[in-house]
């Protein structure tokens, strides 16, 4: 047996998937087969969504379909709503994703893993249901009622729609969307392979989806959105962008929103993001955000000066999303309503062909010896 130990799993291929791949020489991804940037041109988020389950874009019915069965799952039963209202304003917003994950679990116990229609029913429904829930919790945390669905509304319109009573201009909606294509899915990235870890047990997929959100909350991954806007703000000074990045660096911090396990040489989302971001400042933008983004721009070019490391995702769809209005605890959340498709797509590609993860270790303690008497 051997005794490489390849820590972080780093380099490492666990196993074969047909969902998505990250080609990190070329910097690209592709769902499917499809390349990301062109979906996000050209694509909506459902149409996406689809791809990723099915492994195919939808035709029309297809599309008007799932669009339907989507509109018509987003609402929350009057006891998940008391539930999501009883828990403590000073828990994160993930921690009430992640407890809403589990009250639909625990609602929903039929016994049916094998069944990929069942398993992907399931995954409809939560990706229907998360962003109510996202929605309700922003809004009480503001002291605001919350605002049922609107199923005449698309997926992001109606996001829109409960988290402010209103839905914005079509391009921001369009680089909300953007955020959610690129978001969707990673291949074994933290959360995405403890969903397949918790999945290899045979456990439920209630369960996979509640450990992948505890994977995502952390600033290491999914959580880096909500910490780069904390960074942002926290600098505030275009001017101090610098000295503040040598003492970051002196102190060996990880800078948020920059570096990737796979991407050595940019994260191939970041175009697309900056793009999209670039046109949400040109046209939405005061003079806080522009501030902000002066930030943002001299913090991207001293980390590169630095160190030679490249964004990631985070940083672009950080700032836009405070541009759209978000509340930073909010960021993180909603990157999970986009991999909730990546995740369930895994789980379901994981029963497919099931084997249990479990590694090895190598141990480094006493050696065996008696117990005291
Ligand atoms: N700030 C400062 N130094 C960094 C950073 C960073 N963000 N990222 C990498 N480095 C340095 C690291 O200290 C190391 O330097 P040295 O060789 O001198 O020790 C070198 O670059 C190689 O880094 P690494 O630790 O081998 O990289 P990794 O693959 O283990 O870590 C990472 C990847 C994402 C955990 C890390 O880059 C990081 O902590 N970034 C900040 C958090 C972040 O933005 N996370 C989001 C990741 S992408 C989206 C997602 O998955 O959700």
């Amino acid at each position: 047996m051997s005794t490489d130990i390849r820590r972080g799993l780093t380099g490492v291929v666990v196993d074969t998937t047909a969902i998505s791949t990250v080609i990190s020489e070329t910097n690209s991804l592709t769902y499917g087969g499809y390349a990301v940037q062109d979906l996000a041109a050209s694509r909506s988020w459902e149409e996406v969504a689809h791809l990723l389950w099915h492994g195919d874009l939808p035709d029309a019915t297809q599309l008007a379909d799932f669009r339907a069965a989507e509109a018509a799952q987003r609402r929350l039963d009057r006891t998940g709503q008391e539930v999501l209202r009883k828990l403590p304003e000073t828990c994160h917003p993930m921690d009430v994703l992640r407890t809403a994950v589990s009250y639909f679990g625990a609602q929903d116990p039929t016994e049916d893993l094998a069944d990929r229609a069942a398993n992907q029913a399931k995954a409809l429904s939560l990706f229907a249901k998360l962003p109510t829930v996202v929605a309700l919790d922003l809004r009480r945390r503001r002291g605001q009622d919350p605002i049922p669905p609107d199923p005449t509304l698309g997926y992001a319109e109606n996001f829109f729609h409960m988290c402010f009573g209103e839905v914005p201009s079509a391009d921001v909606v369009r680089a909300f969307e953007t955020t959610m294509i690129l978001y969707a899915e990673h291949s074994f990235n933290a959360s995405t392979f403890a969903a397949r870890v918790i999945t290899s047990t045979l456990s439920d997929l209630y369960s996979a989806v509640t450990g992948a959100i505890g994977a995502l909350k952390g600033p290491l991954h999914g959580g880096a959105n909500e910490a780069v806007m904390h960074m942002l703000v926290a600098i505030d000074d275009p001017d101090r962008v610098e000295s503040w990045l040598d003492e970051a660096l002196a102190t060996k911090q990880k800078i948020m929103g920059f570096g990737h396990r796979v991407y050595k040489n940019g994260d191939s989302r970041v175009p697309i993001m900056q793009d999209a971001l670039d046109n949400l400042i040109a046209t939405h933008a005061d003079d806080r955000v522009r501030r902000l983004a002066e930030v943002y721009t001299r913090l991207q070019t001293a980390m590169f000066q630095r160190k030679a490391i490249h964004p990631n995702l985070d940083y672009p769809s950080a700032l836009a999303y405070h541009v759209m209005g978000f509340d930073t605890p909010t960021f993180t959340p909603i990157f999970v309503m986009s991999r909730i498709t990546g995740w369930t797509a895994h789980i379901v590609e994981q029963l497919t062909a099931n084997v249990l993860i479990r590694p090895l270790s190598a141990y480094t303690g006493p050696q065996q010896r008696p117990v005291p008497a």
